[in-house]
């Protein structure tokens, strides 16, 4: 059986990037904890010809690879800086081109950044339901990181920690089969 994948994206313009530090951070305890191979896509990754597509067929090879990787995970991470209280109008014109199928069951761990604690709930408001729409399984514990829990774009926040920890054991529940999930039965 192939390795399963866990593919991170961060929808940050931004480098370096609170939102992709804490994408990277999850994924690497998801794929450390189970075993999984990861890759993490940030929007430069993602490049311009997404604000010039309308249609997928339209963007180049570089943001078909990302759009491709998010589609074939076997489980995502999204990490959306907060904009106006919601995620930025481009990572919502990328998730666009995903046909509604392409999610569908897709175990999708959710995080967001913000400058403060204010819009924290962006997590359940804005992004829990856009993957709703595609009948995604979202984990029930969502990550929120505010400007105060970094330093240097280095996550450094024992509460959050705490959390993180609590939503990447939620991922053993898609994976019965794993190294880490035998290990805890034992
Ligand atoms: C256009 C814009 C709008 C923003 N709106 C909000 C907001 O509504 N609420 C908030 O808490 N932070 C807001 N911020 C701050 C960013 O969410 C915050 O700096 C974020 O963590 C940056 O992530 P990054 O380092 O990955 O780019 C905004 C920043 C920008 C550039």
């Amino acid at each position: 059986m192939a390795t399963p994948k866990i593919v991170g994206i961060a929808g940050s313009f931004n480098r370096p990037s609170n939102t992709t530090a804490l994408v990277q951070h999850v994924a690497g305890l998801v794929s450390g904890r189970y075993g999984f191979d990861s890759a993490i896509y940030d929007m430069i990754d993602v490049g311009p010809s997404l604000g010039n597509a309308i249609w997928r067929r339209e963007l180049d090879d570089k943001a078909q690879l990302v759009l491709q990787e998010i589609v074939d995970a076997d489980i995502l991470v999204i990490g959306a800086p907060t904009y106006k209280g919601s995620y930025p109008g481009l990572f919502k014109h990328l998730i666009d081109l995903i046909d509604p199928h392409e999610l569908k069951s897709k175990p999708i761990l959710i995080t967001a950044t913000g400058g403060g604690d204010r819009h924290a709930l962006m997590v359940e408001h804005q992004l829990r339901p856009l993957f709703g729409f595609f009948m995604a399984h979202t984990l029930p514990t969502a990550i929120y990181a505010s400007e105060r829990d970094f330093v240097d774009n280095a996550l450094s926040s024992e509460q959050l920690t705490k959390r993180i920890d609590e939503a990447v054991g939620e991922v053993g529940a898609f994976f019965p089969a794993t190294t880490a999930n035998r290990v805890a039965a034992e």
